[in-house]
């Protein structure tokens, strides 16, 4: 939900800004704005849409300034324009600021502001921040900004410069994400590391309410009360390649590839190093958790609803999948023998965090899969391991699913070898299962071709179903997803029995139906299902585990996904479910990596 950009160097900061917002534009993409500063006056440049439009604009209307601040902005209060993009400025052009985040007071700050003779320009609840520092200044910007985030209630990163204190660029959060980066002449703020990871590796990350003034030799951080802060930076493993496309034509496919890399490296990290020493500390407590609840949002909510199949199977422990966004609303019956694991790429979406501070608060033990370095959610959780997905740039989420998985799976085994539920052959014969995993993803990316070829014929549907059973069932949810975020073709996922209590009544002549059934003793009961459609007209897309009872007709394709024990079979016939979403909506010519109404990292409630 928006992505902020600072930079201040020795070069013209345009086109540092320009390439950082690129690499942020999954956070949101309704307008892009940059504000520069020449040591004595800002200019501002903002437009409406995607950053090449403010790319074109500066082309011909050139902004030149060593320091200077950018935004790429999801829309909540007010419609995407030039006008309501940012750099806000306050009344006088004296402060420039750039917000990721809600101000949930701005309207109550908006009024204060006009009894004192200002008022605000914009719909945004953003603009109130730059007007309130403004009015705060009186020679000293931080003395400004601690005046006015005294006074914000919501969430905030907040990009700030001061064309009288030009040599320098303040950085402040509440909630939402912020990195500084860099030195070596010059320094960089951003809300995410791929925006920087060209000119840096070096990141400090900044925690609420720490305020970090970034200059050309270096940056200082304090908090509230102005006591110095001593922090360190970390140095980034990930490679630059790894946020470039290298070739595909979208993120999504790259990431897509990069899946059998990924899930290896997780593996790998799982069985050695930092992670597993993570997992050995939370096992020996196994025995004083009397229940699991597992909460996330969107996609990685599903990795949950996968996982609590092998959960309750393995460890015959109760699991239950909550969504992030109504854990907290639900009073929900946590205690001290409540492991709550917290799931999310970013680290940052405000329901899940949310939801993990409300169970920290009922006495919960924590325990976050998290896949970007540093954030919220794995600093605040009792106990966190790190996904080896890499940056995930396509704001649909592939490969970062599938290392939750692979997290998750790992996890469970752990967890039921701990409890005495599994012996050592059994917890052997689960590892190799899991180890074979990245190459049965290669060969099914390798023989995609029947998925491409029956999105080819079936990309103009109105409706797509997915049905399946159990395990089946939970994955088949997140294959409706991403067909519905990618291709905007309505779309439900069925448990494959429960269709006939209502739903059915949908299916008509040339409804399209993907069905999966890599449950191979449920084949029988997924088949009826299969059946009932077929008789109301469907057309089916059958996908099974090698080896299945699962036929061609007339009415039914049948893409295979090499054999596996059931329980990790998600992880292979996610990647059909990935491709068919993927080639249908290339099919129909949709942003694929850029939905519309969508951003990546949902940082608001
Ligand atoms: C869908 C998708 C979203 C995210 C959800 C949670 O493809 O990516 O549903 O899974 O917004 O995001 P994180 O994992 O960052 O908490």
């Amino acid at each position: 939900m928006c992505g902020i950009i600072g930079y201040i160097g020795s070069d013209n900061a345009t086109p540092y800004i320009i390439e950082g917002l690129k690499r942020l534009e999954y956070r949101g993409y309704d307008s892009a704005g940059v504000a520069v500063c020449d040591g004595e006056n800002f200019t501002v440049v903002k437009q409406k849409g995607r950053i090449a439009n403010l790319e074109e604009e500066l082309k011909n209307h050139p902004v030149n300034g060593t320091v200077g601040i950018g935004h790429t902005r999801w829309a909540t209060h007010g419609e995407p324009s030039d006008l309501n993009s940012h750099p806000h400025l306050g009344k006088q052009s004296k402060i420039a600021v750039v917000h990721n985040g809600i101000i949930e007071n701005y309207k109550e700050l908006r009024a204060k502001l006009s009894r004192r003779g200002i008022e605000c320009v914009t719909e945004t609840d953003s603009e109130v921040v730059a007007q309130l520092m403004e009015y705060y200044y009186k020679g000293d910007l931080i003395e400004a900004v601690i005046k006015t985030v005294n006074q914000l209630e919501g969430s905030y990163a907040l990009g700030i410069m001061c064309k009288d204190e030009p040599d320098k660029i303040i950085a402040v959060k509440k909630e939402n994400p912020l990195i500084i980066g860099g030195f070596d002449g010059s320094g960089f703020i951003a809300s995410d590391v791929p925006a920087v990871l060209k000119h840096t590796r070096t990141i400090y990350h900044l925690n609420d309410k720490e305020i970090a003034t970034v200059t050309r030799h270096g940056v200082s951080f304090q908090n509230i009360n102005r006591e110095v802060v001593s922090k360190w930076p970390e140095t980034i493993e990930w490679s630059f390649d790894s946020a470039e496309k290298g070739g595909y034509e979208h993120f999504m496919l790259k990431e897509i590839h990069e899946q059998p890399k990924v899930v290896k490296e997780t593996i790998g990290s799982l069985m050695n190093g930092m992670n597993k020493d993570v997992l050995d500390k939370l096992c020996e407590k196994t025995a004083s958790f009397n229940k699991i609840i597992i909460t996330a949002c969107g996609t990685a909510c599903y990795s949950g609803s996968v996982v609590k199949y092998i959960f309750e199977k393995i460890c015959r422990m109760p699991v239950e999948v909550v969504l992030a966004s109504e854990f907290r609303y639900s009073d929900p019956i946590v205690d001290e023998k409540t492991l709550v694991i917290l799931i999310s790429q970013s680290g940052e979406t405000a329901d899940t965090i949310a939801a993990m501070r409300e169970a920290k608060a009922r006495g919960a033990v924590t325990f976050s899969i998290v896949n970007a370095v540093g954030s919220t959610i794995a600093k605040e959780t009792h106990y966190n391991i790190y996904t080896a997905a890499g940056p995930e740039i396509a704001v649909a989420s592939t490969k970062a699913f599938s290392t939750q998985l692979i997290s998750l799976y790992i996890f469970c085994i752990r967890f039921a070898k701990s409890l005495g539920k599994i012996n050592d052959s059994e917890e052997q014969d689960y590892y190799s299962e899991i180890s074979a995993i990245p190459d049965k993803i290669t060969s099914i990316i390798e023989n995609s071709d029947v998925i491409k070829q029956y999105a080819a014929k079936c990309f103009n549907s109105k409706s797509i179903f997915f049905i399946g059973r159990n395990i089946d069932y939970a994955i088949s949810m997140e294959g409706s997803l991403k067909l519905k975020e990618l291709a905007y073709i309505h779309s439900e996922a069925y448990a494959g029995g429960e269709l006939k209590h209502g739903t059915i009544a949908l299916i008509e002549e040339n409804t399209t139906v993907v069905a999966i059934g890599c449950c191979k003793r449920l084949f029988s009961k997924t088949w009826s299902n299969v059946e009932q459609v077929i008789t109301r007209g469907a057309k089916v897309l059958y996908i099974q585990c090698e080896g299945g009872e699962a036929t061609e007709s007339e009415h039914v394709s049948v893409a295979n996904v090499p054999d596996i024990n059931e329980l990790f079979s998600p992880s292979l016939s996610v990647i059909q479910l990935q491709l068919f979403a993927y080639y249908i909506a290339a099919n129909k010519g949709c942003d694929i990596d850029k939905p519309r109404n969508l951003a990546k990292s949902v940082t608001v409630e």
